[in-house]
């Protein structure tokens, strides 16, 4: 990537309300970048905080029948303590109260003044209070306010303005001249078509008859400091800017403002004009991503479906979220946010595949050898399929740096999870539970040791998202240091021979969500469902069932049997006769408890084809949903699964 240093911002959010899961995003992708760049030594610096100021927030205050202070005061903790569970690795959190902010904000007030970069006018135009802009006679669309569509106020006063217009020209011509600044490129043609419209000077106060909770201008003590003058300034006020120069060089200019489609005039409009104004150079990148849509519709308090990140960590727990909001989101379009995606997305990437990957690797170091990471052979990458897959992984981590550089990062996560499916193929073609039968165990010593090694390096590179699980995944490989470091995600050989892995429970526990049954609702967004009862439910061991008496073809043909495949088998703790299986009937991914723990390993069963009852209603065994019974020939006390003779897709009909 090449960075000398890597400064991201968020943009600093109202204390009028309570963040909701569009703030925690912007805040978890920050988050995500600042420790990828930390991952690869790049000097990083993080900065979140609060918009504090104007209308809206006074507004709220108002109507609490509280100081405008007090407002902010209990809401920024609700940030704060949003950001601490989130697990949110800011290195700065600017409140705009704060005197270090709001004095930097009047000296550049007074500096732009002196020089006739603000000059004071008389007013006279429409003033949309809900926006809190102006707008002139031709803004208007029918009469209303262009940005959202309510009735203006006629205003006449006199004002302070920031000649924002004397730089609409300069400002085309930097857009065009550094297509990185303004990014995706449908942002940067957005601003450029708002662009082509005559730019008005830009109105940086409001009388404090209006409006008194503001920064006091410093040539004027009857107004305040517009809002979005005042918040802008936090980019650089945090830095140092005008009061540690060092510092502010150092991170100056910003590597990326991160913010929604919202506000994307005022990051590539007025804040460049001003900081030409001021003489500062641009930040590099003003990057907008798109909107978080509940569903189709927006998320709105109105329409009552604003998800609260709080709700969903006490649900599915932190890393569930970041991942999901990270893997979901394609950077810059909107994506539209389900509890049934969450689970489906949670229940194949990281119940399925990651999570099942740990659990085998450790199971199998366990049972044989002891649980230690076994020594692999002396050339183990010069096996084919060894090689084939270190290459697959080292590329990944080559792919997860270019869509980090190219904000692409979805695209990234999921390259890593095809990585890890990549892992499990190897297992299954590698087959170590036959290689454990073997005189010679080096062969399945490097089978161990390579998925090891290359579920250790996807470990790393999930580690921005996923930090906790990841530590704990590490820390169950046998690593000492959890924190993964660039040297070594790029270097085989990491994992020693001989240390002990730690058996760790399920480390994302499979989201069972019962299907609906008829006359039942759907659940609404954010409701919890019911508690199911599990205690009275007695294991079931499927067993053919006895033949008695004569049936109609019609009788038989009502249990739908289908073939299916065995992609995944674990026991069940405290349930000696029960494996749990993951099994692919087709397109579709079932999971059944079956009572066969007694007569088969996990591992033997891996690539099996079975036959499933497909229709069967799914029931909950010791507390474990099973979604389909498979059948099973037992004699005295031998019971052998009824698989298909030769190759057959699963989900194949059996009748
Ligand atoms: O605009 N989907 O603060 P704000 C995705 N104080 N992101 C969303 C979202 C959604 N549905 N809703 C909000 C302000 N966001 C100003 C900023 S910066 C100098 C001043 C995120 O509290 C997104 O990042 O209204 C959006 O830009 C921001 O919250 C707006 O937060
Ligand atoms: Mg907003």
């Amino acid at each position: 990537m090449n960075r000398s240093k890597f400064y991201v911002t968020t943009p600093i959010y109202y204390v009028n309300d309570k963040p909701h899961i569009g703030h925690a995003y912007t805040t978890i992708l920050a988050d995500v970048l600042a420790r990828y760049h930390r991952l690869l030594d790049v000097p990083t610096w993080f900065l979140t905080g609060t918009d504090e100021h104007g209308q809206k927030v006074q507004k709220a205050a108002e109507a609490a029948g509280i100081s405008s202070q007090e407002q902010a005061d209990r809401t920024v903790v609700r940030f704060q303590d949003l950001w601490k569970k989130l697990d949110i690795t800011h290195d700065d959190f600017i409140r705009t109260t704060e005197p270090r902010h709001t004095t930097i904000v009047q000296q550049i007030l007074q500096d732009l003044y002196n020089r006739g970069e603000v000059y004071r006018a008389e007013y006279d135009g429409w003033y949309c209070v809900p926006c809190e802009r102006f707008f002139t006679e031709k803004d208007l669309v029918e009469g209303k306010c262009p940005e959202c569509h309510r009735a203006v106020d006629r205003i006449k006063e006199a004002n302070y303005f920031f000649r924002m217009s004397k730089h609409q020209e300069w400002l085309v011509q930097y857009i065009q001249e550094h297509p990185k600044f303004i990014q995706p490129d449908y942002r940067r043609n957005e601003t450029l078509g708002f662009l082509r419209k005559p730019l008005n000077d830009l109105c940086i106060s409001r009388p404090k008859s209006r409006l008194n909770w503001g920064i006091e201008l410093p040539f004027d003590k009857d107004y305040v400091t517009y809002v979005w003058f005042d918040a802008l300034v936090n980019y650089i006020s945090a830095v140092g800017y005008n009061s540690k120069p060092e510092l502010f060089a150092k991170w100056w200019p910003a590597s990326y403002h991160l913010i929604g489609k919202d506000i994307l005039t005022t990051h590539t409009v007025y804040w460049p004009t001003m900081l030409k104004a001021m003489n500062v150079p641009l930040p590099e990148t003003v990057f907008a991503h798109g909107w978080w849509l509940m569903g189709d519709s927006k998320m709105s308090k109105s329409l009552g479906n604003v998800v609260n990140p709080m709700d969903m960590i006490d649900r599915y727990g932190l890393d569930a979220f970041r991942y999901y909001v990270m893997a979901e989101m394609t950077l810059g379009q909107d994506a539209s946010f389900t509890e049934d995606s969450f689970i489906r997305r949670y229940n194949s990437d990281l119940a399925n595949d990651l999570g099942n990957l740990l659990s085998r690797l450790l199971n199998m170091t366990t049972r044989y050898n002891s649980g230690l990471i076994p020594a692999p052979a002396a050339q183990a990458l010069d096996g084919a399929d060894e090689k084939t897959l270190w290459d697959a992984v080292q590329a990944t981590v080559a792919a997860m740096e270019q869509s980090v550089a190219d904000m692409k990062l979805n695209a990234g996560i999921e390259q890593v999870i095809v990585a890890v499916r990549a892992i499990n193929r190897y297992l299954e073609i590698k087959q170590p539970w036959t290689l454990a039968k073997q005189e010679d165990k080096t062969p399945l010593w490097t089978v161990l040791y390579m998925s090891a090694e290359a579920l250790r390096v996807c470990s790393a590179l999930l580690y921005p998202v996923i930090p906790e699980k990841m530590g704990e995944l590490r820390k169950a490989l046998g690593l000492k240091n959890t924190k993964p470091n660039v040297a070594d995600m790029k270097k085989w050989g990491v994992l020693q021979p001989g240390s002990a892995v730690k058996e760790i429970g399920a480390l994302f526990p499979r989201i069972v969500v019962e299907a609906p049954k008829t006359g039942d609702r759907q659940l609404e967004l954010g409701e919890k469902p019911a508690a199911k009862p599990e205690a009275s439910v007695p294991a079931k061991e499927p067993a053919p069932a006895a033949v008695e008496g004569v049936i109609e073809y019609d009788d038989f043909i009502k249990a739908q049997l289908r073939t299916a495949k065995i992609i995944g088998a674990e026991k069940i703790p405290g349930a000696v006769k029960l494996l749990k299986l993951d099994v692919f009937m087709g397109e579709e991914r079932r999971q059944i408890v079956a009572g066969i723990a007694l007569h088969y390993e996990p591992e033997q069963l891996i690539g099996k084809t079975i036959v499933i009852v497909a229709n069967l209603k799914p029931a909950k065994i010791r507390g474990v949903e099973s979604q389909g019974m498979l059948l099973a020939a037992s004699k005295g006390e031998k019971m052998r699964l009824v698989t298909v003779d030769g190759e057959l897709a699963s989900g194949a009909v059996v009748k």
